[in-house]
């Protein structure tokens, strides 16, 4: 019989500081009315000193084990899809794999940007399919406001920080992940990145001085071409299951701006209240944002048996996905 694979259990993990739009406000030249207009969001979590990437995940991954009923040392695997790792080496994983007293099972980073989690689901999915896992950790987990120029009005106001965690394991269909497509495209590498700290650029005197190490990006080029792809691989995505997007019962897309989630859900023809958005509170968390909506759905009781799941996705690189799963 073919194997399904779907989600077991979930958990997130938000850190308790709160920047609100008006905090913002007397940091750099912007407003509150600004910022809710063009993007929806009125507060965001900003980590503190203690918070890494790791320490929050293995609060969202404790969480997520409890829910899925397991322990750390079941785990056959654990992926986590991060942008803002704690340190270039070792993974953000294998701190995590320490952290919460798992096995020596595989643990790896995958950098996939706002895709991340969608990226890390499916690998998921590929190895319980195929029967080498039993149970998947995946987590989505980004403190990017280590990474965020808090001088620059056109990304400070868009980021925050946060993480869930997913328990991926073998379910009875026809629930599980019904179909996923992924893509890269290399080509908009200079549309979203952060210039220093890696090889290309590495750390110097200069590189603080010109503030290479923040995040920079060109939002409005990103803004049409995110609209394009997750409309277009929601579409494809459905099409290969051979189902229509009346169908969908809750679209999670990636919150990135509420208008970016607005003329997506327009494009694709899904019902304003079939659409999670909690893009208000929490801001755009890049891998983190789909999971921490799933974990919000399932605890607030929305999700039940059978529901049809959309889950589309754009981000740095360009890289974006949509998942579709039968809950
Ligand atoms: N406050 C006030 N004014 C601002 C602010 C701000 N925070 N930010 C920009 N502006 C100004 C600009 O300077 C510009 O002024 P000008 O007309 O005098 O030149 C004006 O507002 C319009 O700027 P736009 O860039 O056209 O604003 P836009 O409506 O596109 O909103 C935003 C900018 C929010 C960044 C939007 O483009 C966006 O959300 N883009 C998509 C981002 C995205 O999806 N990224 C990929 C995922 S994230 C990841 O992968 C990590």
């Amino acid at each position: 019989m073919e194997l399904a694979a779907g989600i077991l259990g979930t958990g997130s993990a938000l850190p308790e500081k709160v920047l609100t739009n008006f905090d913002l406000e007397k940091m750099v030249e912007t407003s509150d009315r600004w910022i809710t207009e063009r993007t929806g969001i009125q507060e965001r979590h900003q980590a503190g000193p203690a918070d890494t990437t790791s320490t929050l995940s293995v609060k969202a991954a404790k969480k997520a084990l409890e829910m899925a009923k397991i322990g750390a040392r079941d785990l056959d695997m654990i992926i986590c899809a991060t942008i803002s790792p704690d340190m270039p080496l070792p993974s953000t994983a294998a701190l995590i794999q320490r952290d919460l007293g798992a096995r020596s099972c595989c643990a790896f980073d995958l950098a996939a940007a706002c895709s991340g989690f969608l990226f890390g689901a499916t690998v998921a999915d590929q190895f319980i399919r195929n029967g080498k896992c039993k149970h998947v950790l995946v987590i989505g987990a980004e403190v990017l406001s280590r990474y965020v120029d808090y001088q620059d009005r056109e990304t400070c106001v868009i980021f925050g920080d946060g993480v869930a965690a997913t328990v991926l394991g073998v379910v009875d269909p026809p629930s599980g992940i019904l179909a996923s497509i992924l893509h890269t495209d290399g080509h908009y590498a200079d549309d979203l990145y952060i210039p220093a700290g890696g090889t290309a650029m590495p750390a110097s005197q200069e590189t603080i001085t010109n503030r290479s190490h923040y995040i920079k990006m060109r939002g409005n080029e990103l803004f049409k071409v995110a609209v394009r792809s997750m409309a277009e691989v929601s579409r494809r995505v459905l099409e290969k299951a051979q189902l229509s997007a009346n169908q969908i019962d809750l679209f999670i897309p990636h919150q990135a701006n509420q208008r970016i989630t607005e003329a997506v859900r327009e494009r694709l023809g899904v019902p304003p209240g079939r659409v999670y958005s909690n893009i208000s509170r929490i801001g755009n968390t890049s891998s983190a944002s789909i999971p921490i909506c799933l974990d919000e759905c399932v605890r607030a009781g929305r999700l039940k048996k059978g529901d049809l799941i959309l889950m589309a996705a754009f981000g740095a690189g360009v890289t974006w996905g949509a998942v579709l799963m039968r809950w």
